[in-house]
């Protein structure tokens, strides 16, 4: 899939952030491995800790559906103008399910791509336990 599609994807979903308590929009689309695209965004609580980042949603989404692995992250905020760079909880959440690369936008377009694993170097994964 084009990451240009996956960034769509991404903007469509920020419509559908509940975030009243930050009022930052974030959404998210995941690229499985096998093909298929799979959308959040943000969902805040009124107990500010059990909100749970665009990302997680989407990633969630995927892995109950069956993907195995993640080839892709795209990313967008609501802050004009700026990338909306995955959070620490996020970057480790991730890890889980392969390094994928992570798309990121602030036109409405691809802007930046990096892999996971330079966002999170040397991260704690299960091989870490064997
Ligand atoms: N947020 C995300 O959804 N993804 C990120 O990558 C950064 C932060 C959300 C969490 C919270 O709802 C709001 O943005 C402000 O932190």
């Amino acid at each position: 899939m084009e990451y240009s599609n996956l960034i769509k994807e991404a903007v469509k979903a920020r419509e559908n952030s509940y975030s009243p308590y930050s009022n930052f929009k974030v959404g998210a689309a995941v690229l499985g491995k096998s093909g298929k695209v799979y959308t959040g965004a943000n969902i805040e609580n009124a107990s500010y800790g059990a909100s749970i980042c665009a990302e997680r949603v989407a990633c969630t989404r995927a892995i109950f559906e069956g993907e195995k692995e993640i080839l892709a992250v795209a990313i967008v905020g609501s802050k004009e103008g700026a990338l909306c760079y995955p959070c620490g909880i996020c970057r480790q959440f991730l890890c889980e399910f392969g390094n994928p690369d992570i798309v990121l936008s602030k036109s409405g377009e691809v802007d930046k791509i990096l892999k996971l694993s330079e966002l999170i170097p040397n991260s704690f994964t299960s091989s870490d336990m064997d």
